[in-house]
């Protein structure tokens, strides 16, 4: 990965999360979408003594709290929003969160509705201890298989501009770019620029001071 980029990327979120969310929050995202027809044969490498499923019970979403913003937990309802989780002799070591009917991002005053047959993955991480080694390309591959076999189409997912670890990972299972977003929320008014095939759900806006909302079409 080139460094500038990737130093800009680490610097500029770690500046903005040194704020309290209602202050600022700004993230110009890439929206990718993984289509699940046609996934690429994933050559996997063995990882050793992990095991990788969905969450089950309100106790293991729980149990990810190490990993993942306490809201992630409050959401889950293994459903409509649910987690697939890698395990370590009985620890999560990492994460992918799956939204079926629309995914919020309240701290930036955005909310995706989606299509029937969409999917929105987010809040992926791996515990850094273990990253580079192949588990994130296991997790990611276990749930676009799991959705495909559900009869979802499509995956779609937002990447930071600058996250080019992220945008590499599902590059590498057929992500590819469709849209953009650059959203800034700061002292309780938002605004957000779209491109691509982002765009706006008029008709369902939320009156004052409610999300923007956003649906993502066929690019
Ligand atoms: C993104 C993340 C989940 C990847 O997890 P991981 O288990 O380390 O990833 P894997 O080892 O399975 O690697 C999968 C692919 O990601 C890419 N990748 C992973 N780490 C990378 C790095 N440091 N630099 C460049 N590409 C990288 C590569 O394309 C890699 O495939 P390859 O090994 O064949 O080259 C992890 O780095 C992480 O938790 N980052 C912080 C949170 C984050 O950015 N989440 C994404 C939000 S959309």
């Amino acid at each position: 990965m080139s460094r500038m980029p990737a130093l800009l990327y680490r610097f500029s979120k770690s500046a903005m999360h040194a704020l309290p969310a209602w202050v600022l929050r700004v993230r110009p995202f890439e929206v990718l979408e993984i289509p699940l027809a046609d996934l690429p044969a994933v050559c996997l490498p063995a990882v050793q003594g992990i095991e990788v499923r969905w969450v089950a019970s309100p106790i293991e979403a729980g149990e990810l709290r190490q990993l993942v913003a306490r809201r992630n937990i409050d959401r889950w309802d293994g459903n409509a929003s649910r987690a697939a989780a890698v395990w370590q002799d009985g620890a999560p070591i990492g994460v992918l969160h799956v939204a079926l009917d629309s995914f919020d991002e309240p701290e930036l005053g955005v909310a995706f509705r989606l299509a029937a047959g969409d999917a929105w993955l987010h809040s992926a991480v791996v515990a850094p201890p273990y990253r580079r080694q192949g588990v994130y390309r296991q997790l990611l591959a276990f749930a676009l298989e799991s959705l495909r076999r559900e009869g979802l189409h499509r995956a779609l997912l937002g990447v930071t501009v600058g996250n080019e670890t992220s945008r590499r990972a599902h590059a590498s299972q057929g992500g590819r770019h469709v849209g953009r977003v650059s959203a800034v929320r700061c002292l309780g008014l938002s605004a957000c620029l779209i491109g691509g095939a982002v765009r706006r759900v008029e008709a369902d806006r939320n009156g004052r001071g409610g999300p923007t909302l956003l649906t993502v079409g066929h690019g």
